[in-house]
């Protein structure tokens, strides 16, 4: 099986890669824009490991998202890509809908197609 996880490389996504890596036979496609967020150390255990892959990619970008679609045709996405701090929300609402917003309906339009 082929799980598109996307913010793999945040604090739930790198546990869920992890996991999906060390404890089962699944190919992970982790889709992250490795934003201020983002701890790639944390996927140092799987880095090397052939059924692992980063698509550095912002799920606002619609063509991007199709590429990898298209590249992966993953069987399951697991979305965790967003704006999750929330005192920044209030200094930079806007950060927060372009990404947990418009960006999560761009995935599912993505994967509809
Ligand atoms: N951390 C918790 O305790 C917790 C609890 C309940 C629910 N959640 C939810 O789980 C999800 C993930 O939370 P987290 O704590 O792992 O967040 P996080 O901030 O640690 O990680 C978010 C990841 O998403 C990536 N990202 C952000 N914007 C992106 C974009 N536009 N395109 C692609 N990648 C992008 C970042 O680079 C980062 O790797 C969120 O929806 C959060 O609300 C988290």
């Amino acid at each position: 099986m082929k799980i598109l996880v996307t913010g793999g490389a945040g604090f739930i996504g790198s546990a869920l890669v992890r996991f999906l890596i060390e404890e089962t036979d699944a190919v992970v496609v982790n889709v992250d824009a490795l934003t201020y967020a983002a701890a790639p150390g944390a996927l140092a255990a799987v880095e090397g490991d052939r059924r692992y892959r980063l698509e550095k990619a912002n799920i606002c970008d619609g063509s991007a998202l199709r590429r990898i679609f298209t590249a992966h045709a993953p069987d399951a996405v697991v979305h965790l890509a967003a704006e999750s701090h929330v005192d920044r929300s209030i200094d930079g609402p806007a950060a927060f809908v372009q990404t947990n917003v418009l960006g999560t309906c761009t995935l599912l339009e993505a994967a509809l197609e």
